[in-house]
């Protein structure tokens, strides 16, 4: 058995680190594990321009403290009426790492989200033609449309029109949920990628229901069946280079989860890395951990690879009830890795 393993150093690409005094309380549990994260924009009030996102950036910078290693890499909020000037100037001035396609109340702060993809058609071809990533929250808003039907149904309705529409933009099917996700994902020659979070390869949408209304296992897209859970477990440790990490770790304080209708958001930050390391081991898959950690994502995002490393050691560590006021994924569990830090 392996007692220990060291990877390239890894990123999250797809993270909400919020701000103010929950940014300050949230950010050292991701700064400690990966060296970037593709930071979500949906702030009150989202993050809509360049100067706000360069300001955002400061605020996560300075919340790190002066020895981080920590690169955080931002994103901009589509909206009906953004102007496809900024998002581009935003991308060029290197502030921009991509543009996030929230379908309008599809999740938490989505309101001022996309209505329709025809207010942004000018954008979606400016990022094709400057190389910049769409990254998208796949799910359609249809109350007719069950919800847990609602990702296949945006990537038939929406995700095949923007494909054929604009064949050479980056897209990133974020926290996919469905086999019909990994399937469409894993048969497209170019240009489409997905993120899985861990604890989509932890938990079927049983975990909502277990013993009570659990709402610390409820985020969108919400889980699913246990097959759907299965085929994300294989193509994260299949080694395609199409799917990559992205922790979607979303805190919300406890009187946002604990009431009558609570939040959506898992709080996976602080243990991200050992449940991921959980999940691959468990299928015997952990020579695939790094591949899906650390250089998958670099490669669909054209930036380098880090240097230095983390290593995991498998050792007992008990996963606190509560972390910072918040309750993390894993809550009360043990888990059999220990992070060393990045070296
Ligand atoms: O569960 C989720 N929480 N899914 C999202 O898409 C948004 C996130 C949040 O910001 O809380
Ligand atoms: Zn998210």
């Amino acid at each position: 058995m392996t007692d220990q393993i060291q990877l390239i150093a890894p990123d999250d690409w797809h993270v909400h680190l919020r701000d103010g005094e929950m940014l300050t309380q949230v950010v050292a549990h991701t700064a400690r594990m990966f060296r970037r994260a593709i930071v979500m924009p949906n702030l009150r009030p989202p993050v809509v321009t360049v100067e706000a996102a360069k300001a955002y950036r400061e605020r996560i910078v300075a919340a790190c403290g002066p020895s981080s290693a920590f690169t955080p890499l931002m994103t901009a909020y589509l909206t009906d009426d953004i102007a496809p000037d900024e998002i581009e100037r935003g991308f060029l001035e290197g502030v921009f790492t991509a543009a996030k396609l929230y379908p309008a109340n599809a999740t938490t702060n989505s309101a001022a989200g996309v209505t329709n993809l025809r207010h942004i058609h000018s954008v979606l071809l400016a990022m094709e033609r400057i190389g910049m990533p769409l990254l998208i929250h796949g799910e359609v808003t249809d109350v007719d449309v069950d919800v847990f039907d609602r990702e296949a149904v945006f990537i038939e309705r929406s995700l095949k029109s923007i494909r054929e529409r604009y064949p050479d933009l980056k897209v990133v099917l974020e926290h996919i949920t469905t086999e019909q996700a990994v399937d469409f994902v894993g048969s497209a020659d170019r240009n489409l990628a997905a993120t899985i979070t861990p604890h989509h390869l932890h938990i079927n949408r049983n975990a909502m229901f277990a013993g009570g209304l659990r709402s610390d296992f409820f985020c969108l897209p919400v889980a699913k069946r246990e097959r759907h859970r299965l085929a994300l477990r294989r193509a994260a440790m299949s080694g395609d280079k199409r799917f990559f990490l992205g922790t979607d770790s979303a805190p919300h304080a406890r009187p946002g989860k604990e009431t009558s209708c609570g939040c959506a958001g898992i709080f996976n930050a602080p243990h991200a890395l050992e449940s991921y390391a959980l999940a691959f081991s468990q299928d015997d898959k952990l020579d695939r951990l790094e591949a899906f950690a650390s250089l998958h994502g670099p490669a669909f995002y054209g930036l380098p690879v880090n240097e230095g490393v983390v290593t995991l050691q498998r050792e007992d560590e008990l996963v606190p009830d509560v972390v910072n006021g918040l309750v993390p994924f894993h809550a009360g569990e043990t888990l059999p890795w220990r992070l060393q830090p990045c070296t």
